[in-house]
């Protein structure tokens, strides 16, 4: 096997395509489970072998399956709802193709390697990013992630077919680093190919606003009780309080019970997205916005309950192995990021790196993102390169 990059890349690009451009590929649905197939085919192809771990996550593997001192190489397919097709693909596809690489090099690795595809990596079917991730290293507890459950009341356990195996058996021992290669999110590369050194800490938190449902054309003004007003007001707040703090806050995601043009909600769930460069500004942000909610509440005379649903802490990646890769790649500058990855779970276990591919638009988790298929194969390069190293 050696092809191009555009070949590979056009066999799974219209898998969960809207008409528009954008992707919804949710974990575990339909779309997931072409690309899954795919990946299967794909490491066939080459017979390596595919693992899986219980948890949705795949390896595909040239060497023996966890063999000691294994490298891993990889990234996830599903996307966030009318995301792009590059985050996560891309890094499943060109690991596929450094294999291809580092074969038509001769190259007999001393190692093991296994191409992974980790499941729900952005959390937009069951709520908690880098579900998978998690669950290998043992980062979220198995029931609790089995009994997640999507906008239509599956639970991950149901969509898995089994509850969740969990923590799997020293990872860290048989592991000797990992490397994920992903689209750059932002508008911060020059080059190519970049190498990156830290992911911000950031998290998710559920804010239920309740008041009193009633009837739009017979409640005055005066009487109501309406928790929109709270959450609006919430949404305001979380965003001035971010750029105070030059952090992130968004509140993208809404479900407003009973959703009728003409009732007054008794319900407004809200879904608060918060990241910083640092831990304490997160802490301090997420706690500011919380008490203008709770304040506005007492104003509207709602109610509001915070429940965090995700933390994904401060990052900062074994700066000796991105030294070296980025010298490796010919000094490729070294960047931080605010989005998360499973890459960012993993480094809590295993030496971890992460390449970097050149977004020209900085455009991501929207139709828009996209790569240049010559920067694609550029990565694909720089990736050949690392693993051959790592190996
Ligand atoms: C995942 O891409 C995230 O940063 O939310
Ligand atoms: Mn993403
Ligand atoms: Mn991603």
């Amino acid at each position: 096997m050696s092809g191009t990059f555009e070949a590979l890349w056009a066999e799974i690009a219209p898998i969960g395509r809207a008409e528009d451009g954008g992707y919804f590929r949710y974990a575990l649905t339909e779309p997931d489970l072409v690309l899954r197939d795919w990946f299967r085919v794909q490491a066939h192809d080459r017979d390596m072998a595919v693992t899986d771990d219980g948890n949705g996550n795949l390896f595909a593997w040239w060497g023996a399956a966890w063999g000691r001192g294994a490298v891993v190489t990889g990234s996830h397919f599903d996307s966030v709802p009318h995301g792009g097709g590059y985050d996560g693909p891309l890094g499943i596809v060109s690991a596929f193709l450094a294999v291809d690489r580092l074969r038509a090099r001769g190259i007999q690795p001393a190692r093991p390697l296994a191409v992974a595809a980790f499941v729900e990596e952005e959390g937009g079917r069951f709520g908690v990013p880098c579900l998978g991730s998690r669950l290998l290293t043992g980062a979220i507890d198995a029931d609790r992630a089995a009994a997640l459950t999507d906008r239509d009341g599956v639970s991950f356990a149901e969509a898995l077919g089994a509850r969740p195996a969990g923590e799997l058996p020293n990872f860290s021992g048989r592991v000797s680093a990992m490397v994920e290669l992903h689209i750059e999110q932002g508008r911060a590369l020059a080059g190519p190919v970049g190498v990156a050194s830290a992911i911000w800490p950031h998290g998710r938190w559920r804010f239920d606003f309740t008041g009193d449902g009633d009837h739009a054309g017979t409640t005055r003004m005066t009487d109501r009780h309406d928790p929109m007003l709270t959450f609006a007001y919430t949404v305001l707040a979380a965003n001035k309080e971010a750029r105070l703090a030059g952090a992130l806050a968004t509140m993208a995601r809404v479900a407003v019970t009973p959703n009728a043009t003409n009732a007054i909600p008794s319900l407004v769930r809200g879904w608060l997205d918060a990241r910083a460069a640092d831990t304490p500004t997160l802490d301090a942000l997420v706690e500011a916005v919380v008490k203008r909610a709770v304040d506005r509440a007492g104003r509207d005379g709602t109610q509001v309950v915070v429940e965090p649903e995700s933390a994904s802490p401060e990052v900062t990646f074994d700066a000796t192995l991105a030294g070296r890769l980025a010298a490796l790649l010919g000094g490729t500058p070294q960047l931080p990021t605010g989005a998360g990855h499973d890459a960012g779970v993993l480094s809590a276990h295993v030496p971890t790196a992460m390449l970097f591919v050149r977004n020209p638009s900085g455009v991501s988790h929207a139709p828009a993102e996209r790569a240049d298929d010559d920067d694609c194969a550029a990565g694909v390069e720089a990736l050949a390169t690392v693993l051959e190293d790592l190996l």
